[in-house]
């Protein structure tokens, strides 16, 4: 469990990025922070890493508070994919995955057995293992992003808009890989984007942020769907609702859904007693 109480953030030129921030993310599911640039979501981010310390307020990972902890020691055991990869351009992809455990006193040969493995995890191919970041493509460059947060096995994965900079196509097949490795992970997650639709597919907690990281909304993606609380909500979840808001047609006889842009979305069909829930 991570813990922010009364965090504030003002830089020493006068921003205050982040202001007053109180939220519980629990352990073992993942929480999406989700608002617009400069809302102050990667300062919140890099808060749980010691990379920023908060101006006031406290923050307990479990019964720590981080503040009492050794910044390096407390990097080394949580995992951060930067927003844009951040990856070394000067190290082959399985150096990049291997980094921080090698520091951490990892033999090289183990090290590297492990990086070969989390390649698999993230589906790339072994054959990547020895080229560098430039030879790579856009969707690669961020798979092996993610490899190197796993790198250490962390319990807590940082992602800041891990996804942001490949196609629509590639960005849906990396957040479907997230959503397969963290049904077999269950890590917590901390993911930050600013695309709703983004953040409703992979969080099991979304928090909508306003400018200086005020909250405008927590809850389950159906929650805040559901109910958006005000205005600035309804807004920045507008067309995703609408898109979202399903309607049966009947055609030839058959019931199909349609999504709220008149496309379709499915056929109807009566639960079947092997798949359970409806859908
Ligand atoms: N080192 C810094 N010094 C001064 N101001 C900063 C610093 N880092 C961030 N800020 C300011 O704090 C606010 C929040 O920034 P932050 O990077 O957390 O936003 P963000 O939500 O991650 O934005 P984006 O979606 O563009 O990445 C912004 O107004 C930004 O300009
Ligand atoms: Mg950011």
């Amino acid at each position: 469990m991570i813990r922010f109480d009364g965090i504030s953030k003002r830089f020493p030129d006068g921003t205050l990025a982040v202001d007053d921030f109180t939220i519980t993310i629990p352990s073992r599911t993942t929480t999406v922070f989700v608002g617009s640039s400069g809302s102050g979501k990667t300062t919140l981010l890099r808060m749980v890493n010691r990379m920023v310390d908060p101006t006031s307020g406290s923050i307990h990972i479990d019964d720590d508070d981080i503040s009492t902890l050794e910044p390096v020691a407390l990097r080394r055991r949580i995992g951060y994919v930067m927003q844009n990869s951040g990856l070394l351009p000067h190290r082959t992809v399985v150096d990049n995955v291997a980094t921080v455990p090698l520091l951490t006193g990892v033999s090289k040969r183990e090290a590297r057995a492990a990086a070969l493995d989390l390649m698999d995890t993230v589906g790339l191919d072994r054959a990547l293992a020895d080229r560098y970041p430039s030879q790579l493509s856009g969707g690669q460059q961020q798979r092996v992003g993610v490899a190197r947060g796993l790198a250490i096995d962390p319990n807590i994965l940082l992602m800041d808009e891990p996804f942001g900079a490949v196609d629509p196509l590639v960005r849906s097949e990396l957040q479907q890989e997230l959503v397969r490795i963290q049904k077999d992970l269950a890590k917590t997650i901390v993911f930050v984007t600013h695309d709703i639709d983004e953040a409703f597919l992979l969080g099991d907690q979304v928090v909508i942020l306003k400018t200086g990281g005020r909250i405008a909304q927590v809850g389950t993606p159906a929650e805040i769907l559901a109910n958006p609380a005000d205005e600035f909500v309804d807004t920045f979840i507008g067309a995703e609702r609408g898109r979202r808001a399903l309607s049966i047609q009947t055609v030839n006889g058959k019931e199909v859904v349609v999504d709220g842009t008149g496309r379709l979305a499915g056929i109807l069909r009566s639960p079947t007693p092997e798949s359970g829930r409806s859908a």
